[in-house]
């Protein structure tokens, strides 16, 4: 693959080490690469709640994740919330709002994996649950949980794990999916 070599790296992980702690210098590292994310117009409408395994706001967000995502994410070294506006009645600031989630857990799950985490990007979570237990206002809406963190040996995790952190990683053709000219052409960087 030529990208660069962290981009290649990255991938979602579940075999988490639930020993590993992350220290306060590479999570605040993981949360300014966050916070310096482009938005729409500027707007910055992404906040974060952030917990740390062993505190209550990493229970609580783990209480608000749904089943599947509860058999793996509790041995993660961190657990972030990314919420943005809500902003229903003005569609297009709602799609821009949604982006700026997107480029910031991109850029933070980048830098995760630039201090050696793996980070794993989750939208399987009760949004309810987590704006009852976390006080979120109206106005706002959790859109995404990100775990952070340290890859486990293999040999030590439950097989479904194993087996899950052990599939081919795959993705659509490039020609399939980069287009010229019209819709369905395919790009090509030959002349
Ligand atoms: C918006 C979004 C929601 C996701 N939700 C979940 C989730 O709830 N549980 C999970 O295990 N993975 C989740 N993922 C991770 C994807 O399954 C994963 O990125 C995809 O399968 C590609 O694998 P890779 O990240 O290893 O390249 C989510 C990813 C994104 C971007």
């Amino acid at each position: 693959m030529p990208v660069h070599p962290i981009l290649a790296g990255r991938w979602s992980a579940r075999g988490y080490d639930a020993t590993a702690t992350i220290s306060a210098e590479h999570l605040g590292d993981i949360l300014e690469a966050g916070r310096w994310a482009p938005t729409g117009g500027g707007n910055q409408p992404v906040r974060f709640v952030v917990g740390v395994r062993g505190d209550d706001t990493f229970d609580g967000l783990v209480d608000g994740l749904k089943r599947g995502n509860q058999s793996w994410a509790p041995a993660a070294a961190a657990l972030i919330l990314l919420c943005t506006a809500d902003v229903p009645d003005e569609p297009k600031m709602q799609d821009y709002a949604t982006l700026d989630v997107g480029l910031a857990a991109s850029q933070m799950i980048t830098q995760a994996q630039v201090d050696g985490w793996n980070a794993h990007p989750m939208g399987g979570f009760r949004a309810e649950a987590m704006i009852e237990r976390f006080a979120i206002p109206p106005g706002r809406r959790p859109l995404l949980v990100v775990a952070i963190g340290r890859l486990s040996d293999p040999t030590s995790l439950r097989p479904e794990i194993a087996e899950r952190d052990s599939r081919e990683r795959t993705r659509l053709p490039l020609h399939q999916v980069a287009f010229s000219d019209s819709w369905g052409s395919s790009y090509t960087s030959e002349p």
